[in-house]
């Protein structure tokens, strides 16, 4: 599977520091300690690819990862592909400053960055919904940016509430006219792990 080459490329501070604004790329998103980072290993199944911590907070950069070139149509050069994992948000021991600047370079690159296929919003399945989660799935609906949900750590659950949350979860994005998809996800179990990559690949030839 082409996520398994996966290779760290840069750490930016800055939407300016990101790579050339060319070929595909699809950004992970989610409250701090939603489990984006364990998501992303998963996902490529290398352990120690994105750094993952119990101190939320961890991730204060934009991380991005090189994929292996994607092939497009017959007769059209293959595809540049990379994930981007970004700075968790919401949590209240980064300071301020801190804050507002990860505010407006999530805000300026959801809105500027032209290669930017698709959005997987990384939600812990025992709290969904928060306010970040909603401002991200209505930035998805007004943009028409597509949006894979991740309802993970459904290991910490047993599965007829997780069928519940994913179901009341699908109905709110109805309601709300969110053009996504979403599904139960678990890093530690490798819950649903087929089923993300297919998205991921399918959001990327997007
Ligand atoms: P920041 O970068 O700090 O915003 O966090 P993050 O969203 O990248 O979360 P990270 O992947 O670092 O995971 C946070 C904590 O949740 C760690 O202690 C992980 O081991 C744990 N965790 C992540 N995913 C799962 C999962 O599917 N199941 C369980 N049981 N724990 C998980
Ligand atoms: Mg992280």
């Amino acid at each position: 599977n082409v996520l398994n080459g996966a290779t760290f490329v840069l750490a930016a501070h800055e939407i300016t520091q990101l790579p050339y604004d060319s070929g595909a790329e699809v950004a992970f998103a989610g409250r701090s300690n939603a489990g984006k980072s364990s998501a992303l290993n998963a996902l490529t199944g290398h352990n120690g690819l994105a750094r993952t911590s119990k101190t939320p907070g961890r991730t204060q950069q934009m991380v991005v990862f090189d994929l292996p070139p994607l092939k497009g149509a017959e007769g059209t050069e293959p595809l540049t592909a990379r994930l981007v994992d970004l700075p968790g948000y919401g949590y209240a021991k980064v300071p301020e400053a801190i804050r507002l600047h990860w505010r407006s370079e999530i805000d300026a690159y959801l809105k500027m960055r032209r290669s930017l296929r698709g959005v997987v919003l990384i939600v812990d399945i025992r709290h969904p919904l928060k306010e970040f989660d909603r401002m991200m799935l209505g930035f998805c609906a007004a943009t028409e940016l597509p949006c894979h949900v991740l309802l993970t750590k459904a290991d910490k659950i047993s599965r007829g509430p997780a069928s519940a949350a994913l179901e009341a979860l699908r109905k709110e994005m109805r309601k709300d006219g969110v053009t996504g998809t979403a599904q139960v996800f678990s890093s530690s179990a490798k819950n649903g792990v087929e089923e993300a990559r297919a998205r991921i690949i399918e959001l990327l030839h997007t």
